[in-house]
């Protein structure tokens, strides 16, 4: 099976993190999203992957290529005119293999094994009380008959989770060109649910799979949601430093630097990160960034940026209450 990555996006809900780096790899749990993407499909077996690049598409494939020794094809698309536009830039890729589609901003935690023995293609999803912001499907005695972007109706609870086994890659290809030589865009943009949905018009037969493992990196505070997973499956716990506490789940990478601090629970400091004199918990340190003299609670650190606090010296009068913020 070969993975095809799409990451072309702005990241626009990540700001301003995606202002240096693209969203994918933002660092979530000590590495970048992408990392855990890659990680998870290459102990799965899954070897060749093309990643659709656009804003700041050059880290990534430095990233890729200094890191994995994937089969990695690099498709750039200049327009983000949409997924399905997207997809249809890399239809190269489209071709005997099955494919996996997976979205560059989602850590999924599924067995891929469940797809091998597929006969049709099948769509991940999982049950969500709001479906508004997502593609859902519609399903009839086991197969989809319809998909709908975004839905305002109530019509399905069944969320389309961004990972898409395509059994036969050739017929999506098609479907792609009929999308975009008959310019047909729903808000304004190529979705590759619109291409499902001609395939399914077409008799293609799709089912589901279910995703209870589904984490989404789109936004500040589904990324700290994301690294409070991550963690929490994590069974190893670095070895506190004299002088420190690290309260579990962490992560501390080996060449970050941590003095006189309490650090956890939901806490990861990455690589050349140096934490002083400080506490932090359920929050992200990325890459050399310097955290001194402060608390910091559900926050995010970009990579090299710097913040310090100050300790207050207060003279407090028997029954008073103060209550500080930072
Ligand atoms: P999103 O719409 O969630 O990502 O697309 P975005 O555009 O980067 O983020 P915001 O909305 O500006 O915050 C989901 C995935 O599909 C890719 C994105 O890179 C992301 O991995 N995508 C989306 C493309 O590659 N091309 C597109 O035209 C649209």
């Amino acid at each position: 099976m070969h993975a095809i990555i799409p990451v072309a996006g702005i990241g626009t809900r990540l700001r301003p993190f995606t202002h240096s780096l693209p969203k994918v790899l933002v660092n979530v749990a000590g590495k970048p999203i992408l990392g855990h993407i890659l990680d998870s499909l290459v102990a799965q077996g899954i070897t060749s992957a093309t990643i659709i690049t656009g804003y700041k598409g050059d880290l990534v494939e430095d990233y890729v290529r200094s890191n994995y020794g994937l089969d990695a094809r690099f498709v750039q698309q200049d327009e983000m005119l949409g997924l399905g536009h997207a997809i249809w830039v890399a239809r190269e890729s489209l071709a005997d293999e099955p494919v996996l589609i997976i979205l560059g901003d989602t850590v999924f935690d599924v067995d891929l094994s469940i797809l091998a023995t597929r006969q049709f293609s099948s769509l991940g999803v999982k049950h969500v009380d709001d479906p508004r912001r997502f593609g859902v499907v519609i399903e009839d005695g086991g197969y989809v008959t319809r998909l709908v972007e975004k839905p305002e109706a109530a019509v399905s609870n069944m969320a389309i989770v961004g990972l898409y086994y395509i059994h036969q890659p050739a017929r999506l290809r098609v479907a792609l060109d009929r999308l975009i030589n008959e310019n047909i865009r729903t808000k304004g943009e190529y979705q590759l649910t619109d291409a499902l949905q001609i395939m399914v018009d077409d008799g293609e037969k799709f089912t589901t799979f279910k995703v209870e493992g589904w984490y989404d990196c789109g936004k500040p505070e589904t990324l700290l949601q994301t690294n409070r997973f991550l963690l929490t499956k994590r069974s190893e716990m670095p070895t506190a430093p004299v002088g420190c506490v690290f309260v579990p789940p962490v992560h501390v990478d080996p060449a970050a630097i941590v003095e006189h601090s309490v650090v956890g629970p939901y806490a990861s400091i990455s690589k050349g990160a140096v934490v002083r004199n400080s506490i932090v918990r359920d929050s992200i340190v990325s890459d050399n960034a310097s955290v001194a003299d402060i608390a910091l609670d559900q926050s995010i650190i970009g990579e090299n940026a710097e913040v310090t606090g100050r300790f207050s010296t207060i003279n407090l009068g028997d029954a008073s209450v103060v209550r500080l913020s930072q």
